[in-house]
Parts: C-alpha cells; sequence; structure tokens
C-alpha cells in the first residue's frame, strides 16, 4: 500500500443524495438526468454560448467516436502528442487511421510542440489531438492558426483540464479548452478533476458534426429508450454504424453535483501545485514542467 495515495476521492452528502435520488426514480439508463449533465458542462464552459455535450461512458470512446465523426479511417494519418496516456493514440488506431508521434515541447512544458507537429504533416494528415497535459493549454493559437489554413481538424484532448481556458486570438476573451478545436474530449475517471467513478463527455460547435455524434453514441438509432418509454415516439431507424458509447443517469447525477464543486477542486489543486512548486524549488538539479 502506498503512503501517499494515487488519488484521493472527497465525496460530499450532495454526492451520496444525488445518486440515491436517481435510484429511487427508477430510470436509471440515459434520460432527463443525462441531459441535465450535458446542458450544465456545456454552460460551465461557455455561458453565453455554450457548445453541444454529450455525455458519454469515458473519454477513450469520446475521442474515439470524434474521429469517426470526422470521417477518419485507413490511409488518413493523425497527428498525436509522444507523452500521453494510451488511450489518446489508441483512439486514432481503432479507426483504422496511422498514429504519428509528434514530440512535446521539452521538460518545461510537456504539451504538444507546434513545430513538431508541422514537420509531421503530410498529404494524409486529417486531424490532430493537442493533450492540454496536467491542465496546462497547448499553443492553441498557433495550432489553430496552422491546421485552419491546411484543412486539418482539430480534436481537443481535455482529459486533464476541464474549465481551464486559454487566450487564442488576442482581441477575443479566453476560451474554454475543449471548445477551441473542432471536437473537446473530458474524461471523469477517478483520478480527474471531477469524477463519476467512469465517465465522459464529447463537445462541439459544429451542428453537423453534433449530429453525427449523437447517432453514433447510441447505435446509430434515431430515438431513444426514454423517448419510446414516454410515448415520444414508437419506432426508430437505424441511420448510421453506431456503437453504445452513453452514460447512465446514476453518473449523470453524480456528474452534476461534482461538476458544481469543479471550479473549487481545481482551485485546490492550484494551491497544491503551487505548494510543490515551493518546496521542490529547494531542491538543486530538480526542475519542475510549467514553472
Ligand atoms: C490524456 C488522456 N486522454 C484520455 C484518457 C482516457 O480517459 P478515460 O479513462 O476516461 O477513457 C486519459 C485517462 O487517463 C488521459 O490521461
Amino acid at each position: 500500500m502506498w503512503k501517499v495515495t494515487l488519488s484521493d476521492l472527497r465525496l460530499h452528502a450532495d454526492d451520496h443524495a444525488a445518486v440515491s435520488e436517481v435510484m429511487k426514480s427508477n430510470w436509471l439508463t440515459m434520460g432527463p438526468k443525462t441531459a441535465e449533465f450535458e446542458a450544465a458542462f456545456a454552460r460551465a464552459l461557455d455561458p453565453q454560448t455554450p457548445p453541444t455535450a454529450y455525455a458519454v461512458a469515458n473519454c477513450t470512446v469520446a475521442l474515439h467516436m470524434a474521429l469517426v465523426a470526422l470521417g477518419i479511417g485507413p490511409g488518413d494519418e493523425v497527428i498525436v502528442p509522444s507523452l500521453t496516456f494510451v488511450a489518446t493514440a489508441n483512439a486514432v488506431l481503432y479507426t483504422g487511421a496511422t498514429v504519428v508521434l509528434a514530440d512535446i515541447v521539452g521538460p518545461g512544458d510537456l504539451t504538444l510542440c507546434p513545430d513538431d507537429v508541422l514537420a509531421k504533416i503530410t498529404p494524409k494528415t486529417r486531424a490532430i489531438i493537442p493533450v492540454h497535459y496536467a491542465g496546462q493549454p497547448c499553443d492553441m493559437r498557433r495550432l489553430v492558426a496552422e491546421c485552419k489554413k491546411r484543412g486539418i481538424a482539430i480534436v481537443e484532448d481535455v482529459a486533464h483540464a476541464p474549465l481551464a481556458d486559454c487566450i487564442v486570438h488576442d482581441d477575443e476573451p479566453a476560451q474554454a479548452l475543449g471548445t477551441i478545436g473542432d471536437i473537446g474530449c473530458f474524461s471523469f475517471f477517478s483520478n480527474k478533476n471531477m469524477t463519476t467513478g467512469e465517465g465522459g463527455m464529447v463537445v462541439t460547435r459544429h451542428p453537423e458534426i453534433a449530429e453525427k455524434l449523437r447517432l453514433l453514441r447510441s447505435h446509430g438509432m434515431t430515438t431513444l429508450t426514454l423517448d419510446r418509454h414516454k410515448g415520444h415516439a414508437y419506432s426508430y431507424d437505424v441511420v448510421d454504424l453506431g456503437f453504445n458509447y452513453r452514460m447512465d443517469e446514476i453518473r449523470a447525477a453524480l456528474g452534476l453535483s461534482q461538476l458544481s464543486r469543479l471550479p473549487d477542486n481545481n482551485r485546490r489543486r492550484a494551491e497544491a501545485v503551487a505548494l510543490y512548486r515551493e518546496k521542490l524549488a529547494r531542491i538543486p538539479g530538480l526542475e519542475v514542467p510549467f514553472a
């Protein structure tokens, strides 16, 4: 047993109450709580113009469906950072596309290096996946400018950075990470900034990509079980090769209560980072990234 735990969950009474309320409702598969969680998450990212958000089973499937929604497949290349969790690259492999690794900036900045991305672009490059490592934004200003010029899509891996933001255009306010590229993918795994146990969110501002993501999440079916249960629909068509990547109501309820504490959790993380920096600075020869 480790003396310092890998992650330390602090579940509050409102988390327990939220889950219990759903259990009593007798509707556990994707339904109104999931829709409420999606709307609240989207508003947290951008209160003025919220993106479309879909809650999903985890961030790995969010990345997979993002690439499928962009039409990426065999013969295509997708650039991912050399330093990330394996899921970022696996999502590319699931589609049959080729993973192309680009380096990170260096030991002081663990995010994707735009110069190396440029060096790795070929006529087959269809997308890049910047990973906002440990809550730190990639150089989105340059990545967006270069990808836009070349018609290359951006799928942001925001597993580590919900509610972090950065300035992309000098004359505009900071934008939430995940809403800057074409699609943003978030993780609610247990060691993340907020958790639903397992869970994720996929967000986009493109209506046509949103519609594809909606279908891909639930078997390519035109209606949901809840629609039919409520008598809003009596049948469905299967119009695409979809997946079962849905979230359930129990996790969505937990997600809602966790989301309400996310700004405070992020602040506490920032305080812990500051403390580590202060203490570690005294150790000669030790370099702390993102200093
Ligand atoms: C950078 C990054 N991307 C994706 C994932 C996958 O997230 P999930 O466990 O929700 O599938 C992780 C998980 O740790 C991660 O660190």
